[in-house]
């Protein structure tokens, strides 16, 4: 996540120095008691320069993977590695005659599994293929059958085993659906019309529809050279749209909605009355287009490696116009170039909040509406991927990482049956990351009956732990502590992989 720091220094802290090198460590210290039956690797992806190397803000550079495997009670080993990918070997993202090469990209946004094999993944550009030991195989298009890019949020449907995902690129095709079967052989593509090129972090699924995210993101030529190419265009609208997957050719059937930015689903159901809910964590305008304007403003200062260059983006659609000034939104903060006294600045208000939504989008009404469920500021919700789609009870977030909070971190379990919440807090001093759901076993249970697991990173970067709650208690703290043996910069997604899936 996001530090102030980061964006009003235009530089780094501690918490998301990048660290300068892959080790192995063995026998890790472990305080409580780590649950047996985990057998398995807790993966978590994110963003780590080279050393040596200028770059911007969290959302760039090579991804990372960071393991630790545990077995028997005992956590084994920690290990970490960049993935190689094109551009960990400086590859460029357009080639010099003008073409985009979705190998030459940074894969540092997910890591996860599916037909046993391992992926990381970030929304840009091809899977890249890892071993349970962190080791890149290479980029995979599954045959020479995946032509676009893919989502780093893909989604398994629990009784298939399918792998929905999606891809975007801002050339046509603009928006395509994919699917993988359970033995992972790509087996449906087809592209989506929109009205615009987009920026589509995520997307959700039920058991028979396909929920897009049609956010008022939109590709501009004239953002190039200014990090990620996309703005805020209010002109766009927002919607949200219904895609039978089980209907090959199916029309999307939109639903308006009001302005808003969303990164992450929770999850979606249908209801007996056809209904779809969605419940995912949405940025007001205001607060998406302060945070989204003070990472592009920290992106030129820094004067990192954009995700589309000037000449990219000219080798693609010819001269562009010069470059607009950035912009600082009113009363946002304080413009380029400021400075704060290296404390955390908590005289100014925090932005970039986001909290948690439901939104129910009925066919027969051809309406949708939105409720807001919780006021608190969360993001990274996580379910039990055994419901994906499905109705669930449980959704897991992580609180106080935006920027300028003056909130201690936590990891908040919402109870959709009760409307109640259970809540870990961390001490002033650590950030946590996402919050990933183990189950205890692979047969019938509890929703809850599992654990989470999050990176804990102290604030100045010097150390870093696994933490392992008790899904049903997590206001309980920790049953363990895995001591690792460096700090772990903040990262983004992650992904526990039994080793009935190595
Ligand atoms: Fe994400």
């Amino acid at each position: 996540m996001i530090d102030p720091q980061t964006v009003e220094q235009y530089g780094l802290p501690g918490h998301l120095q990048a660290v300068p090198d892959e080790i192995d460590a063995v026998h890790l210290p472990v305080t409580g008691t780590l649950p047996p039956e985990l057998d398995g690797r807790y993966l978590r992806n994110g963003p780590n320069p080279l050393p040596g190397r200028r770059s911007g803000h969290l959302q760039a550079g090579p991804g990372m993977l960071h393991g630790v495997r545990l077995r028997g009670g005992r956590a084994e080993w920690y290990r970490n590695r960049w993935v190689r990918t094109g551009a960990f070997h400086d590859k460029p993202f357009v080639t010099p005659d003008g073409r985009i090469d979705l190998t030459a990209t940074s894969a540092n946004t997910h890591v996860m599994a599916h037909a046993d094999r391992v992926y990381a993944l970030v929304e840009v550009g091809l899977p890249y293929e890892v071993t349970p030991d962190l080791a890149t195989v290479g980029p995979c298009d599954f045959g020479g059958r995946l032509t676009t890019a893919m989502t780093a949020h893909p989604k398994t449907d629990p009784d298939t085993g399918e792998l929905h995902f999606f891809g975007y690129g801002f050339v046509p095709p603009l928006l395509t659906y994919h699917r993988l079967d359970a033995k992972g052989e790509l087996v449906h593509s087809r592209e989506v019309p929109v009205r615009a090129g987009t920026m589509m972090h995520d997307f959700a699924v039920t058991e028979h529809h396909v929920v897009w995210l049609d956010l008022p993101m939109t590709f501009q030529l004239s953002l190039a050279d200014r990090g990620i190419p996309y703005g805020w265009d209010e002109a766009h609208g927002a919607r949200l749209g219904l895609m039978r997957h089980d209907r090959p050719g199916a029309e999307v059937t939109w639903f308006e909605i009001e302005p808003c930015w969303i990164f992450h689903v929770g999850n979606a159901h249908e209801d007996a009355g056809g209904r779809v809910i969605l419940d995912a964590v949405r940025y007001s305008p205001a607060e998406w287009t302060a945070l989204w304007a003070m990472l592009s403003r920290a992106d030129a200062a820094r004067g990192f490696s954009p995700r589309l260059s000037r000449t990219d983006a000219e080798r693609t659609f010819g001269p562009l116009p010069p470059p607009p000034l950035p912009t600082p939104p009113p009363g946002s903060d304080r413009g380029v170039g400021s400075r704060t006294d290296g404390a955390r600045d908590l005289g100014a208000p925090a932005i970039g909040r986001s909290s948690l939504h439901r939104w129910i989008l009925d066919p027969a009404t051809g309406r949708a509406t939105e409720q807001q469920l919780d006021d608190r500021v969360v993001e990274f919700p996580t379910i039990d991927d055994d419901l994906t789609g499905r109705r669930s009870r449980y959704l897991y977030t992580v609180t106080g990482n935006e920027p300028r909070s003056r909130d201690h971190c936590a990891i908040v379990k919402y109870d959709d049956v009760t409307g109640t919440c259970a809540v870990h807090e961390l001490d002033a001093e650590t950030m946590v990351g996402e919050a990933v759901f183990v189950p205890a076993t692979p047969g019938p249970r509890r929703e809850d009956d599992g654990w989470l697991m999050a990176v804990a990173t102290r604030r100045d970067g010097s150390a870093s732990q696994l933490l392992v709650l008790d899904a049903a208690r997590v206001e309980g703290g920790p049953v363990a502590t895995v001591e690792l043996p460096r700090g772990v910069p903040a990262g983004f997604h992650g992904s526990w992989i039994p080793r009935s899936r190595e």
